[in-house]
């Protein structure tokens, strides 16, 4: 299943590098091209010979070979790697990899590359327990690196706790696992609403909400990521698409996001709903400033937007998915349900505002997600990269469980 692929694996200095070893032989059994790349402290814990001979590739530790004077380009090497994984990851190195400080061939690296990296971390319970190594933590995640988290039990130490670094099986499961989605969403055209909506009240003045977009763009990447071809209709939001494989188209009002998003979606397979849009407009928007009158009290008729997610639900045809969202702060699970059926969406993911850490202006979130056939699925708290992730593949299952029923029928 690994087969030519290029992983980059990066050892750090910690006594879980001995299960390097095995975690490399595992990949080049996989059929795996590995270029092991270990920091100076690594080294004192296994020997680049022991790696260079499993993975018949020079092992790189220095920016230069001393003799020869060469320079090892950890640029094209970053270009070369389909995965890079960093196993063992100590706190040392994460916390350099969170920082940018680049002071050895293994961060270099991790700057430089382009592809997916993972990061197994490993350390005594203290040191993983300690605010700076779980903020660390934190920021990779956000930065897209994917955590393998470390299991409990005896550590070199001699404590028991949390810290141990996760079995190089369990690596090797993940990075399958990381490849087998990398491309499941080649072929797909997907459209996704994200952000807020303004809706203009005068030339300086509008009413909008204090959704940061980060969701429908973290959803962005994650499909274009796995090859689906995206347009990301964004509201105002002060965020940058990084995978040239999106197109990107910006609106402010919720009338401008509904043309724009109709018309992508008559092209698509799948529509995502992230956008907070507006449910209400003001009647009339001012052509000069509103002036403040002599009154004490001030009103705006509104009027309704349209439902973009329920209008694109009605002109649905079979081969579309729609996911939709509902941010909801009492009756979550009834007010979910009730519009997966108003808005004939396939899949809602609700998310609660009574949760800490989830709904608007953070980096996590916190879902729980109901299918059209019934099903409820909770996760735990997790960056909106990782949600993302999660909702990506609870929707290519839904699809896959829709073209089953169909092929059932069919015959
Ligand atoms: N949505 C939409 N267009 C609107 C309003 C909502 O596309 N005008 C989409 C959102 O992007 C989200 C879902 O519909 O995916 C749920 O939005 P929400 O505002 O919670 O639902 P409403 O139907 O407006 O219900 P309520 O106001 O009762 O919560």
């Amino acid at each position: 299943m690994l087969k030519g692929k290029h992983i980059i694996l990066g050892i750090s200095g910690g006594i879980a590098a001995y299960k390097s070893v095995f975690l490399l032989r595992l990949l080049v059994k996989e059929g795996a091209e590995v270029q092991v790349v270990i920091t100076p402290n690594g080294k004192e814990f296994i020997t680049p010979v022991t790696l260079s001979s499993l993975s018949q590739n020079p092992v790189i530790c220095d920016f230069f070979t001393a003799n020869t004077g060469e320079w090892h380009s950890h640029v094209s090497l970053g270009l070369w790697a389909d995965l890079m994984v960093v196993a063992p990851a100590t706190a040392s190195t994460m916390a350099k990899m969170a920082t940018g400080v680049a002071d050895n061939m293994l961060v270099t690296t991790y700057l430089s590359a382009k592809e997916h990296v993972m990061a197994a971390p490993a350390m005594d319970l203290d040191m993983w327990a300690h605010p700076s190594t779980q903020r660390n933590i934190e920021q990779l995640r956000r930065d897209g690196v994917e955590i393998i988290m470390p299991g409990s039990g005896e550590l070199a130490s001699g404590l028991s706790g949390k810290g141990r670094m996760a079995e190089p099986e369990e690596i090797v499961r993940r990075i399958k696992e990381y490849f087998s989605r990398s491309r499941d969403m080649e072929g797909m055209k997907v459209m996704i609403t994200a952000g807020p909506t303004c809706e203009r009240m005068d030339p300086v003045r509008y009413i909008g909400n204090y959704s940061s977009g980060k969701m429908g763009f973290a959803l962005a990447e994650e499909c274009a990521a796995r090859g689906a071809e995206v347009i990301l209709v964004a509201g105002p939001v002060s965020l940058a698409t990084e995978n040239p494989a999106i197109r990107r188209v910006d609106v402010e009002s919720a009338v401008e996001m509904c043309e724009a998003a109709e018309k992508a979606f008559a092209d698509a397979d799948v529509a995502i709903f992230a956008a907070a849009v507006a449910d209400y407009r003001p009647a009339e928007t001012a052509e000069t400033k509103i002036k403040r009158e002599n009154a004490d009290e001030m009103t705006v008729r509104m009027v309704r937007n349209p439902d973009i997610a329920a209008r694109c639900g009605m002109a649905k045809r079979a081969h579309q998915t729609t996911v939709g969202f509902a941010l909801e702060t009492d009756n979550e699970r009834l007010n979910a349900a009730h519009k997966l059926e108003k808005k004939n969406l396939d899949m809602v993911v609700m998310n609660s505002l009574r949760d800490n850490g989830a709904g608007f202006r953070t980096d996590t979130n916190r879902i729980t997600i109901f299918g059209r056939g019934g099903s409820v699925t909770e996760y735990p708290l997790k960056s909106k990269r990782e949600v993302a992730r999660d909702i990506v593949d609870a929707m290519l299952l839904q699809r896959r469980g829709a073209d089953a029923t169909a092929d059932l029928s069919d015959n």
